[in-house]
Parts: C-alpha cells; structure tokens; sequence
C-alpha cells in the first residue's frame, strides 16, 4: 500500500485562534489522505521525516511571531518539502479593502522569510480579534477601519485550501517516496494530535536594538486620533440620545438594502409636533431652506422662518430639491404626517441620481435621513434623527462615515437642531429672523458651489 504522505502543520500563537486554524488544517489533511501532524512552533520541533510544512503564525504588528519564523528557516536550511503558509490577522479579507489590506500584509510577513524561499502559498485568514489584548495604536486602526472584535475565522475557506494542499500530486508522489521517517513524538502515540494551546501560547518578544524614532507629529496625530475615537465619537454618535433611543430600532430599515444605521441625534422641543411637523415638511434648497448653516448647504440662502403654506402638502416620492439645479434631491420616501418623515438620496459616486426602484451601479451612495416625531406630555416634542447607508465599495464606507460623514452631520444636525427649535417655539409659526448668516433667496437659482450632499 503506498504510504500516506507525512505533513507537518505547525503554528505560533499568542490567544489561541491559530491554533484552531492549524488544528482544522490537519484535519482536512488527514481527510485528503494525508498523515498530518499538528504542533505548536516550539523550538525543539522535530521537523524530520516529513514530506511537507504546512506553518502558520498570529500576526502581530504586521509580522509573524518569532517562534514561527524560526521554525520556517530551521525548516528550509534542512532541505524540507514544500511549504505552504497561512498568517492570521484581525479581519476576514473578504471585501476588496480587506483584501488589499491582506495582501500589503503578507507582503510584509514574507520580508522575515529565508532569502530565496518561496512558499507554494501564502493564505491570510481572520482570526478572533479580542480589542483587550491590541495595543491603543491598533485599536484605533481597526475602529477606523470598521474591523469588529469577534471571531473572523472562515472555516469553509480553510478547510477548502487544505484538502486542496492535501490533494497535491506532488505531495502524494513524496509520500511514496519517503523510506526513513524519524516519528514525531507524541503524548499518547497517534498522529495529529494536538498539544493543549496552553504549551503553545507565546507572546511578543521584548523589543531590543535600536528603536525607530518617530516623528513628533505623527505622535501628536495618533493622540488626537486616539481622543476622537474613544471620547468624542461615541459622543458624536448619540449626541442628545437616550440609551433607550439608540437601542430601539428606528424606521425605514427596509428602504436602503444593506444600509447601516448611521447616528441617533435628539432633541427635544417645547411645541406640539403639530407645530414642528410643518417646518419639516417644507425643506429643501428651492422652498425652506433646512434650518442649519446656510452657507454650507442652502447656497448662502436663509432658511425660512415662517411657515409657507404653499409647501405644506407633502406625498410619497415628492422630491425636496438639495441644489438649486435640481442635480440632487431628497425623495420623500416615508411619510407618516406628524410622526414621521424619511428622505432618500441615492447617487452614484459620480453625484449623478439613480432610481432606487432601479439596479444599482456598482459605485454608489444610498441613504435615508429620517425625523420622528413623538409627543410627550405638556405639549412637547421630541425628534429622534437617524438612519440608514450604503456606500459601495463597502470597504470605504466606514473609513468615509469616521473621517467625513460623521463630524459634517453632527456639525450641520445640531445646529438644524436649534434652529427648528427656535423656530417651532416661536409664537404662531413664526419666528424672529435670525442675525443675517444668509441672504433670503427663496426659489432663487445661485449658482452652486462644487459639492452641497452633506449627507451621505
Ligand atoms: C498585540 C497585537 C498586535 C496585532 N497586530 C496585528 C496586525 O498587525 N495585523 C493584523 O491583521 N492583526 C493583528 N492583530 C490581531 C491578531 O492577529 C488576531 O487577533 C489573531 O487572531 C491572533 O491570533 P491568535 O489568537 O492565534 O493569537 C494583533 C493582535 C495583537 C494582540
């Protein structure tokens, strides 16, 4: 009978998931005919009599762990098989921003490897990120790139690749080959047992040599970086929102496939919500104005402070004009009078419309800026502002929402805020003109700067 080709699945580890990848790998292995053995990268590893390496490693800081690293130039300066290579970091590469975040890091992995070693490949995975063990630098990467703690680990890809490696000819052809196979040792005298993850554990090695100095700037970036992640944005985020606000869910959920809620701001308003209701329904560029900073997306034009009847009349579809072309518009697409209003915007990236009842482009923005409306006692309103957003690439929309969306909304929502407040408290619809930050222009047609969707 020919002899099952003998391979070595080795891993270095610091919280246990690559040992579970390693783990899952001899498994496939043995299920593709192979006789895998799984150990951890100590540094007595026997690594004789096998016809094949399969290694991998926890990235840590964009490179493998040593233990690892050391057992693939033991493995090469002896003359072994063929090498396959899996590194597993924080994010499922899935989406084409993750991938080409896998991809820079492999390449960085592959710096620590031998000179003129190739692997017959090299596999990045997800691993389980756990925030408490990443260091406040990494945190602040991942919040910023929308990576969530959890187990990222994609079984169905795994075990693919390795019944694939387990099936390679080649391997099969040394296995027949091979006569002197010095045993690995093993506790309890079967093949592919693994040690416990305990023994396997290791840690970052304590730096020593020269450390690279880094600029002060980039030190004063990554501290404000690090302020606006953990204290300002969630802060952003809910600005004037209960606990209970934020978790109950919030209408329109099914108007934008795939959106995302985007933030909860609140306010509350000592008037009816039959006296703030009518303010809402008449915004957009050409009519009202949307009662925020004017100069930044009304085209310098003031917003209304009256009522107009004229815009009272509101239904499905309607479209509330965002630039005085009419290039871009919000379309009604829920309507409950004095309870709840949403408006859509879908674009490409472009900034050209495209119909939502129609299929997308590739490229796109999609979202809906929603009010709701609730009376509370004493003749009170309270708004909740929210909604849903797609951005696709998908990979950008969390990198875009950080940097740009979510500072400009709250910016303009809070100061839309006030000014309906001040408006629908004012005595009979209407109310005091504010100091002239724009001019009146209602239906006016000035010409538009280059960009005005403040919202996604
Ligand atoms: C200190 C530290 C640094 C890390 N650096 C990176 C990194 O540079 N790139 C990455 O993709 N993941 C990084 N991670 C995430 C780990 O690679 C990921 O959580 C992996 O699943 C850990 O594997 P393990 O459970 O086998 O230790 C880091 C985690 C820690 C704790």
């Amino acid at each position: 009978m020919a002899a099952l080709p003998r391979v070595l699945v080795s891993y270095a580890t610091a919280a246990g998931s690559t040992a579970g990848i390693a783990e899952r790998i001899a498994d496939a292995l043995r299920t593709a005919g192979c006789d895998a053995v799984c150990r951890p990268a100590d540094p007595d590893l026997d690594l004789a009599g096998f016809d094949a390496l399969v290694l991998g490693s926890a990235v840590h800081d964009m490179a493998w762990l040593p233990s690892a690293v050391t057992v693939l130039h033991r493995a090469v300066a002896s003359g072994c098989g063929p090498v396959w290579c899996f590194s597993v970091g924080a994010v499922n590469p899935r989406g084409r921003f993750t991938r080409y975040l896998a991809r820079k890091e492999a390449e960085r992995v592959e710096r620590q490897f031998p000179a003129g070693f190739t692997a017959r490949e090299h596999r990045v995975y997800g691993g389980v990120l756990d925030m408490r063990h990443v260091p406040l630098r990494g945190r602040l990467f991942y919040r910023l790139t929308g990576a969530r703690a959890g187990d990222h680990r994609d079984w169905p890809a795994i075990e693919a690749w390795a019944s694939n490696v387990g099936t390679q000819a080649d391997l099969h052809a040394a296995g027949d080959r091979s006569t002197a196979v010095s045993p690995v040792h093993t506790t309890d005298g079967h093949a592919g047992i693994c040690l416990p993850m305990q023994s396997a554990v290791e840690h970052d090695p304590p730096r020593c040599g020269r450390r690279r100095r880094r600029p002060r700037a980039a030190v004063g970036v990554l501290a404000a970086g690090s302020v606006y992640a953990l204290l300002v944005r969630p802060r952003l985020l809910r600005c004037g929102a209960s606990d209970d606000e934020l978790q109950s869910p919030f209408p329109g959920a099914a108007i934008v496939p795939g959106g995302v809620r985007t933030a909860t701001m609140a306010v509350t308003i000592n008037a009816p919500t039959s006296r703030v209701w009518p303010w809402l329904v008449q915004m957009g560029t050409d009519r009202g104005g949307w009662y925020s900073w004017d100069l930044l997306d009304n085209f310098g034009c003031r917003s209304a402070d009256r009522i107009h009847p004229e815009w009272q009349e509101v239904d499905l579809g309607d479209r509330f004009t965002g630039k005085p072309d009419g290039s871009e518009s919000w379309q009604v697409a829920a309507l409950e009078p004095e309870r709840f209003l949403a408006l859509r915007m879908s674009l490409d990236l472009r900034g050209r419309q495209f119909d939502p009842a129609g299929r997308r482009p590739r490229r796109y923005t999609d979202s809906t800026w929603g009010f709701l409306l609730t009376e509370l006692p004493g003749r009170r309103t309270r708004l909740l502002v929210s909604g849903y957003w797609a951005l696709r690439p998908r990979g950008l929309q969390h990198l875009v929402s950080v940097a740009v969306l979510e500072p400009a909304h709250w910016v303009m929502q809070t100061r839309q805020f006030a000014n309906l407040k001040r408006r629908a408290q004012a005595p009979a619809g209407r109310a005091e003109p504010e100091a002239p930050a724009g001019h009146a222009c209602i239906a006016a047609t000035p010409r538009p700067p280059r960009s005005a969707g403040r919202r996604a």
